[in-house]
């Protein structure tokens, strides 16, 4: 496996693997990898032939009051897992090679970064469309994938990669889950034993709203209530959204139709933890 920090050197290494008939499947990711990054990897591999995957922490996705500086970093356990995930290509670049002097260009989607999570993280999404353009124009993918988990971000990159007319495929992978029911996250390691406990209100809330959906429920303002009554009941929770909204364009949906997509983000303790699930689906798979 070879690690490339210099943003040349990987544009010339994908220029290579292309010129000699590869493909290749690209993961962007933040670090701090667990099964959830190891899945896209897997998933990755099977469709293509070379597979490189990215570690940066991208700053200008982070709000002035974020995480930033306390996003956990395991670097060497990283690339282990990256080694035996099969990756070829492990992309690590310091900040400087990826925002140098001078930098002042943004790819912005308009509309879909105005619900859900982009509302109470503004220029969140206006960080991840740049980060992730850039990196397709560095990697040269021909697939890239990226996890269900973060719904909205996969909707607006979808959305880039459509209007840009970015020749690349994107690929989607369902949550990967604790054995208890936990999306796996990144930022999971800053719960404490307490918080962890918990944090379990998000998939029992989502549990809650498909069976009163499969029962026959279709106000939307009924199944949040319930929703919400059943968070507020577990410590250390404060809702940031709940939202049952059009899959499509995350239009909030106030009678339901055929498929809707249930969307949250809960804050335990200090730790902001996101969810989603689709309702009316014969696959209930998230
Ligand atoms: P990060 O949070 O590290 O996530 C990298 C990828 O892993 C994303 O596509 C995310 O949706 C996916 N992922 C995270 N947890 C998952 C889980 N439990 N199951 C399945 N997939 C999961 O998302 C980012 O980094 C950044 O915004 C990035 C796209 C790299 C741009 O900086």
């Amino acid at each position: 496996m070879e690690i490339i920090e210099k943003v040349s050197q990987m544009q010339r290494t994908s220029e290579a693997l292309r010129a000699s008939g590869y493909l290749i499947a690209f993961v962007p990711t933040m670090g701090f990898l667990h099964e959830g990054h190891i899945e896209l990897m897997r998933t990755g591999k099977k469709h293509a032939d070379k597979l490189v995957v990215s570690i940066f922490v991208n700053p200008t996705q982070f709000g002035p009051n974020e995480d930033f500086n306390q996003y956990p970093r395991d670097t060497e356990g990283d690339l282990d897992k990256s080694l035996s995930a099969g990756a070829d290509i492990v992309l690590f670049p310091p900040v400087e090679e990826m925002y140098p002097e001078g930098f002042q260009t943004e790819v912005l989607v308009k509309e879909l970064p105005d619900h859900l999570c982009g509302l109470s993280r503004p220029g969140h999404f206006d960080g991840v469309t740049t980060v992730v353009a850039k990196l397709f124009n560095i990697v040269k993918p021909h697939i890239a994938v990226f996890g269900r988990k973060d719904y909205q971000q996969l909707a607006v990159i979808r959305r880039m990669v459509k209007d840009l007319n970015m020749d690349l495929e994107i690929i989607d992978v369902g949550t990967v889950r604790e054995a208890d029911g936990l999306a796996m996250s990144s930022r999971n390691k800053y719960l404490n034993s307490e918080e962890r406990k918990s944090a379990l209100c998000l998939k029992k809330s989502m549990e809650m709203a498909e069976k009163m959906f499969k029962q026959g429920q279709r106000d939307a303002r009924i199944i949040k209530k319930e929703m919400e009554s059943l968070i507020r009941s577990h410590p250390f929770t404060d809702i940031d959204y709940i939202s049952l909204c059009d899959p499509e364009t995350l239009e909030e949906i106030h009678t339901s139709g055929t498929e809707v997509l249930v969307a949250l983000a809960v804050r335990v303790g200090k730790t902001r933890l996101i969810d989603n699930c689709t309702l009316g689906q014969h696959d209930n798979s998230d």
